[in-house]
C-alpha cells in the first residue's frame, strides 16, 4: 500500500499551482487558461453533471473550483445551490473567482492536506482537477486520496476525469493522465454506495466521464462515519 506523505502532497500542490500560474499568464482568464477547450465544452460537462444530481438548494463544495464557472452554470440553469463554497490551490485562479462572484465563499485550500472537519456539504464536485500527469506520485493513488478527502465532509461526491477510452481523433497528450472508468468505479464502491458512472456524453474534445456516489456520511445509510475512514485509510 502506498501512502502519500504530507511532503508529497505539498510538492504536488506546488507543481499544480505553478502550472496554472504559467498557463494563465499564457492564455489569460479564459477556459483555455484552465486547460479547457471552450466555454461550450464546459457547458456540456456541467450539463452532464446536472443530469445526474439535483443541485438546486443544496450545499455544494467545488474542489478545484477554477474561476467559479460551475457556480455560474448552476445559476444560469435554474439550479442555484443554497450554499456554494469554492476551494482551489491557486491564488491567481481564486482572485478571478472572487472578482466574478463576490457573494460566494472561496478559499485557498488543498483538500488532500486539509479536508473539512468543521463543515458539512450535500455534495462535493471535482471537475478537471485530476487530469494532469503528476511527476511526483502515481495519479491513481492521488485520485483515491482526493475522493477520500471529499468524503470527509460531503454526503455525495461527483468527480469528473478524462477517460482512457477514446472516441474521436483528438491525439493522446503526454501531459495528461487518462483514467480507467472501471477502476474509478471500484474506488467509489469501496468508499460509499449507489455509484453511478456516466460515460455517454460526447468527447469535448476528449472523452470524459463523471462518477457520482453517496458517501458514508449522514443520509447514506452507512450509519458509522468511522467506517468510511477505515475503508479508505490507505492511499492505494
Ligand atoms: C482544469 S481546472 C478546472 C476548474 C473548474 N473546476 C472548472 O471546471 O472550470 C482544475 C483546477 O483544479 C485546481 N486543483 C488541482 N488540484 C487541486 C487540489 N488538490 N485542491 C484544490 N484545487 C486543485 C487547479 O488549481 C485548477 O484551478
Amino acid at each position: 500500500m502506498t501512502m502519500l506523505s504530507d511532503s508529497d502532497l505539498e510538492r504536488i500542490e506546488e507543481e499544480i499551482e505553478e502550472m496554472y500560474e504559467r498557463r494563465i499568464e499564457e492564455k489569460g482568464t479564459t477556459p483555455e487558461g484552465l486547460y479547457w477547450d471552450s466555454a461550450e465544452s464546459m457547458a456540456i460537462r456541467f450539463d452532464a453533471a446536472l443530469d445526474m444530481y439535483d443541485f438546486s438548494g443544496k450545499r455544494v463544495l467545488d474542489v478545484g473550483c477554477g474561476f467559479g464557472d460551475f457556480y455560474e452554470h448552476m445559476c444560469d440553469t435554474e439550479c442555484e445551490p443554497a450554499e456554494y463554497y469554492g476551494v482551489d490551490i491557486s491564488e491567481s485562479v481564486l482572485d478571478v473567482a472572487r472578482g466574478r462572484f463576490p457573494d460566494c465563499e472561496f478559499e485557498r485550500r488543498n483538500i488532500t492536506r486539509r479536508p473539512f472537519d468543521d463543515r458539512q456539504f450535500d455534495i462535493a464536485v471535482v471537475f478537471g482537477a485530476l487530469n494532469h500527469k503528476l511527476n511526483i506520485v502515481d495519479n491513481e493513488v492521488y485520485f483515491r486520496r482526493v475522493l477520500r478527502s471529499c468524503c470527509a465532509s460531503s454526503d455525495a461526491v461527483l468527480v469528473n476525469a478524462l477517460s482512457r477510452y477514446r472516441e474521436g481523433d483528438w491525439p493522446w497528450e503526454e501531459s495528461v493522465h487518462y483514467h480507467s472508468p472501471e477502476k474509478a468505479f471500484g474506488y467509489a464502491q469501496e468508499l460509499g454506495r449507489d455509484v453511478v458512472l456516466k460515460h455517454d456524453f460526447p468527447p469535448i474534445p476528449q472523452k470524459e466521464f463523471h462518477l457520482l456516489f453517496r458517501t458514508g456520511t449522514e443520509d447514506s445509510g452507512v450509519t458509522d462515519r468511522s467506517g468510511v475512514a477505515e475503508i479508505g485509510s490507505g492511499d492505494s
